[in-house]
């Protein structure tokens, strides 16, 4: 009955993790997947984080009861108020539906559903390249994908002129799914004005955009500036079309196993839209959705979010914790450049540096990568994407000589 079911390889990030573990060089490197590391390649946890869960412990009525079906009330709504800033228009008029999600990949799963139910037929449109699990997610609830085209691999730069294009000859109405910030795997985000040309041009089409929102506050260390893109979005396709934003809190309160998130839908303002009616009945349905698949979401994740969110205090050291992870890793990206120039490594290394975010795609082929895995353990994804997470003062030397030496092979 079960003999024909096909063995699958392993997935290709949790498949690096899995062989460096079983890695026992010791001089091993993980720039594999993107989780933040202090400088002594250790996980962290927040300062910020450290005190949430210190007030949570000591509150007397502290329990593990159920949350509701949409999650915590206190997490999405201040959640909200990160992604579209606390003088948004759409809030204030109630033009926004949130819910939590287990964490980004939870919400982009219920976009997946909500456009499967009640958009069906339209095609999603994603960047080459993207974070690989945005096809699979998609794919699995049988929404079609599309590809537009987003980094020119001879220039290291953004195809502007593809991506417009793509977007402008694609069906009208189409979802067009942008990476906020830090765009994942490039660290290559458009400009402000660039920006502004992506929205126009799915304003002239009636399309949706989906944002996808898993590293506010680590491309910049801002969270107004790493929401620029959304609420430009939300601002110009305000009387256009509706918009999903995806909201993960894995990285910027480094929460990854805790899968705390958010999915919001914001509605176009229109006289024939009834607001509330419409929030409501979207409501229930995200509801009657989330019931099913996971009747409700981990409370301990969010508790300690919302916590963090609604104390002024504690906001304000989590601003503080998002500098020092943003700037590490802007201190790592600099410290490699240099150090590849200085060895005179064949190429050129500037776009480490103009890169941002937790990733940079370092123009290291297929082959490159695997040489530095087999002869250096150092561990990156085959497309050439590094964790610059990963890095530290105390291994940097040894990858710089290790890309040095694979270049030049
Ligand atoms: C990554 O891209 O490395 C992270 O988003 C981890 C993941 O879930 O794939």
């Amino acid at each position: 009955l079960l003999n024909n079911i096909q063995q699958l390889p392993p997935d290709a990030l949790f498949g690096i993790k899995q062989r460096y573990t079983q890695d026992s060089r010791a001089n091993k490197v993980d720039l594999g997947i993107g989780a933040y590391r202090d400088d002594k390649g250790k996980p962290w946890v927040l300062p910020s984080v450290r005190s949430a869960e210190k007030l949570i412990h000591e509150d007397p009525n502290y329990n593990h009861e159920y949350l509701g079906i949409n999650g915590s009330p206190e997490l999405s709504s201040a959640a909200a108020k990160i992604v579209f800033g606390e003088d948004s228009k759409a809030l204030q008029q109630g033009r926004i539906a949130s819910v939590q999600s287990l964490s980004g990949t939870g919400a982009l799963h219920i976009a997946a559903k909500f456009i499967s139910s009640f958009l069906p037929g339209r095609s999603l449109y994603i960047s080459e390249p993207t974070w690989a699990n945005h096809n699979a997610i998609f794919k699995s609830q049988g929404v079609q994908t599309a590809t537009y085209p987003y980094w020119q691999a001879s220039t290291k730069t953004l195809d502007m002129e593809g991506f417009l294009k793509t977007i402008k000859d694609a069906p009208t109405g189409s979802v067009i799914l942008l990476h906020a910030c830090a765009h994942n795997p490039t660290g290559l985000d458009p400009t402000q004005d660039q920006w502004s040309d992506i929205i126009d041009a799915v304003a002239s089409k009636d399309h949706i955009v989906l944002f996808d929102s898993a590293y506010q506050g680590f491309a910049s260390g801002d969270l107004d500036r790493d929401a620029y893109a959304i609420r430009l979005g939300v601002e110009k396709l305000a009387r256009v079309s509706p918009i999903f934003v995806c909201q993960s809190f894995a990285k910027n309160v480094g929460m990854y196993g805790e899968r705390a998130g958010c999915f919001h839908l914001v509605l176009p303002e229109q006289e024939n839209i009834d607001t509330a009616k419409v929030k409501g009945a979207i409501t229930s349905q995200l509801s009657s959705l989330i019931r099913s698949e996971v009747s409700n979401p981990p409370a301990y994740g969010a508790k300690i979010v919302a916590k963090i969110l609604n104390s002024p205090e504690l906001t304000k050291q989590w601003h503080q914790d998002m500098i020092t992870m943003s700037s590490r890793i802007t201190e790592m990206r600099h410290e490699l450049r240099d150090r590849l120039v200085a060895q005179g490594t064949p190429g050129t290394w500037d776009h480490i540096v103009e890169q941002c975010g937790m990733f940079s795609y370092t123009g290291l082929s297929p082959e490159m990568v695997k040489r530095l895995e087999t002869q250096h353990a150092v561990y990156l994804v085959s497309s050439g994407r590094a964790s610059i997470a990963g890095l530290n003062h105390g291994n940097i030397e040894h990858v710089a000589k290790a890309i040095d030496e694979v270049v030049r092979h």
